[in-house]
């Protein structure tokens, strides 16, 4: 049998699924502890992954490939459907980034969350079963996505990236 050639960028999206995956087990390890914060953690990490990758093909750094762009809309959009409720009362203190504010503001935070799930939606509209078909429209339902990022974390993160 012989194996097919892989393109580096298979190679690049499938590393970001990987990375998702593996989010995603160190999540349901979490969850047998009960640790909300290393899973949040872990799907911000798993975010920061599908955003670099994103990036890199915007700034045309990585040449667009539309399972890549797939492969981080699709990590994005589990993450938006499942970060929320990570934050229960008493999972403000200990070894987090997490601001007070979320606590003394539920509702602003949740209009983060809210606005960022309705962008990742636009996205994976597009993305459709096979991603955007080019960068161009990539690049108009991922920018205003990425900008999700500084707007909640300068509010509700207290590393204000
Ligand atoms: C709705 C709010 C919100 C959005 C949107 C959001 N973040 Fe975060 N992010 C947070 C909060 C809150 C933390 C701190 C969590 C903690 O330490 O418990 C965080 C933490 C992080 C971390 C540190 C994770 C770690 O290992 O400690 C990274 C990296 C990160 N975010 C990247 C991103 C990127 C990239 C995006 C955009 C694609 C994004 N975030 C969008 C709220 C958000």
């Amino acid at each position: 049998m012989s194996k097919a050639p892989r393109s580096p960028f298979l190679s690049i999206s499938l590393a970001v699924g990987l990375g998702a995956s593996l989010a995603v087990a160190a999540a349901g390890a979490a969850l047998a502890a009960d640790d909300p914060l290393v899973q949040r953690q872990a799907l911000m990490d798993a975010t920061a992954a599908a955003a670099a990758l994103s990036g890199g093909m915007l700034k045309g750094e990585i040449p667009y490939d539309r399972t890549a762009a797939k492969s981080a809309i699709t990590t994005l959009w589990a993450v938006s459907r499942n970060y929320g409720h990570l934050f229960p009362p008493g999972s403000d203190t200990g070894k987090t980034e997490a601001s007070p504010n979320i606590w003394k503001d539920r509702a602003g935070f949740d209009r983060h969350l809210a606005k960022f799930t309705a962008d990742v939606d636009k996205a994976k509209d597009v993305s459709g079963k096979d991603g955007p078909t080019d960068l161009d429209s990539f690049k108009t339902v991922m920018n205003p996505v990425l900008a999700n990022c500084k707007s909640c974390h300068e509010d509700y993160r207290l590393t204000k990236k």
